[in-house]
């Protein structure tokens, strides 16, 4: 069966096998925290075992649900930051077609899913509305601490443009929210307004949450089969039981964590397809916010090749040994195109006529991949069979379920955010937020 594999012979040179496998045990350890539940933030494990556990129900009731959004809206505003928001925009993009916004413009039969709430740029939220005001559109409001101030700002602009628009009635129809089962601002303003909600459960944190309605209901909108989905990252979690080198997060995180040890801080998340530009910035969420705290944690970057070949290939080819690459490689694509033969063949070009442009992307990703383990890049590959439903669905478990390893092996406790504070108490002293009145004087007599 064709399914996603992990490949680590290209770091060989900067780090031995014995090295790699003598982190096994600690990985075995750490395995067994998942599973048990007896490591650090261990109540924060609900996504371990989710794939297995989501009942037919629930997609089922996404799928309606999704369904309704898409027969009464052009468009549909996903509002949400951080996991609220990058799971489905990185599986989104992979699987649309690249100028899906242009095409959708007048064809009623397509919804687009459009993003708001994960900035707080004042011209971004304007033009939206603006390019809103004509048109039939929903919500899915996203929050699972109910309180996020970037998505509250873009609900509450949204929510009164949409009252105005299509009536109260027909609005609160058109909303769904996806928050806390009981707790925060959102669950209760839901309650008051009769909006359609689902919950996200207590124990799975917002990075860990894409399989979750988070994710799934926006997926579904933009017409995506969340059950094949699933049925990936089901598969995935069956292969990933085993505490030795037949489970591939045990090989991945072994891995970086030696690389780590031997002095490699930075990795670089590498696809050579632009509809992976997002699954790189979901992968930094999930690393960076996990691993990242108590003075530790590898950096986690992201790259499109061959496009940052001309911008961050000289640095990655010649700068500070301090990296290592993780490449996605997509063995088939979803289309073909030929180069065609030229007679005057003044470009040239004519040595690659009849050729894929795939045959050249691949060329230039074993090229890149020979240069850079010449330049002491060590260089893992994830190959993933197709850009497709089930096979994003394993990438997304694997991921998961190797960053929950690579925490334990740092001795970190992958499961909180405690940093991500730290701006929002700034922010909210700055603003003179009722309840952080010592806090506004306190940072005034800084300024
Ligand atoms: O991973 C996390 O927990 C965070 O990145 C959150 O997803 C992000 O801060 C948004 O939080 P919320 O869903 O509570 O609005």
């Amino acid at each position: 069966m064709e399914t996603i594999k992990v490949n680590v012979k290209d770091v060989l040179q900067t780090v031995t096998g014995e090295q790699i496998q003598a982190l096994n045990p600690e990985a075995a350890s750490a395995l067994e925290k998942l599973h048990k539940g007896t490591g650090l933030g261990n109540d924060f494990l609900g996504w371990v075992n989710l794939p297995s556990e989501t009942p037919d129900s629930l997609l089922a009731d996404i799928e309606a649900v999704a369904k309704d959004l898409r027969a009464s809206c052009e468009y549909v505003v996903a509002i949400g930051i951080g996991g609220s928001y990058l799971g489905a925009k990185a599986v989104i993009e992979a699987l649309s077609d690249s100028f899906a916004p242009l095409r959708a413009q007048g064809d009623a039969r397509r919804t687009n899913v459009l993003f708001a709430g994960q900035n707080i740029g004042e011209d971004y939220l304007n033009e939206l509305q603006d390019f809103l005001k004509d048109k039939n559109f929903g919500i899915i409001v996203i929050s699972k601490s109910g309180t996020t101030t970037e998505p509250a700002i873009a609900f509450r602009l949204l929510k009164e443009q949409l009252e105005k628009q299509a009536g109260k009635a027909e609005a609160s129809k058109r909303i769904v929210a996806i928050t806390d089962a009981k707790k925060g601002a959102l669950r209760q303003l839901a309650t008051e307004e009769g909006y359609k909600t689902f919950v996200i459960a207590d124990n799975v944190g917002g990075r860990f949450s894409v399989l979750t309605p988070v994710g799934l209901l926006p997926i579904a909108v933009a017409g995506f089969d969340i059950r094949k989905l699933i049925e990936g990252a089901r598969r995935m979690e069956a292969a990933t039981n085993a505490a030795d080198d037949t489970n591939p997060c045990v090989v991945y995180a072994t891995t970086r964590n030696a690389l780590y040890r031997a002095g490699r801080k930075i990795e670089i998340l590498v696809n050579y397809n632009p509809k992976l530009h997002f699954f790189g910035e979901w992968w930094k969420q999930l690393y960076g916010e996990s691993e990242g705290k108590d003075g530790k944690g590898i950096f986690p970057a992201a790259v499109d090749f061959s496009t940052d070949l001309h911008s961050m290939g000289q640095w990655i080819q010649d700068g500070e040994r301090t990296i290592f690459e993780t490449v996605i490689s997509v063995e088939k694509t979803d289309k073909e195109t030929i180069i065609p033969s030229d007679e005057a063949n003044l470009d040239g070009l004519n040595y690659l006529a009849g050729k894929h442009v795939d045959e050249v992307n691949k060329m230039a990703e074993l090229g890149t991949r020979l240069a850079h383990v010449d330049g002491s890049v060590p260089n893992m590959q994830v190959t993933v069979p197709a850009l497709k439903e089930e096979y994003l669905g394993e990438l997304i478990y694997f991921f998961e379920k190797s960053c929950g390893i690579s925490g334990y092996l740092l001795d970190v406790n992958p499961f909180n955010q405690p940093g991500v504070e730290a701006y929002k108490r700034n922010m909210f002293a700055l603003l003179a937020k009722p309840g952080y009145e010592a806090e506004t004087e306190a940072i005034r007599k800084r300024l």
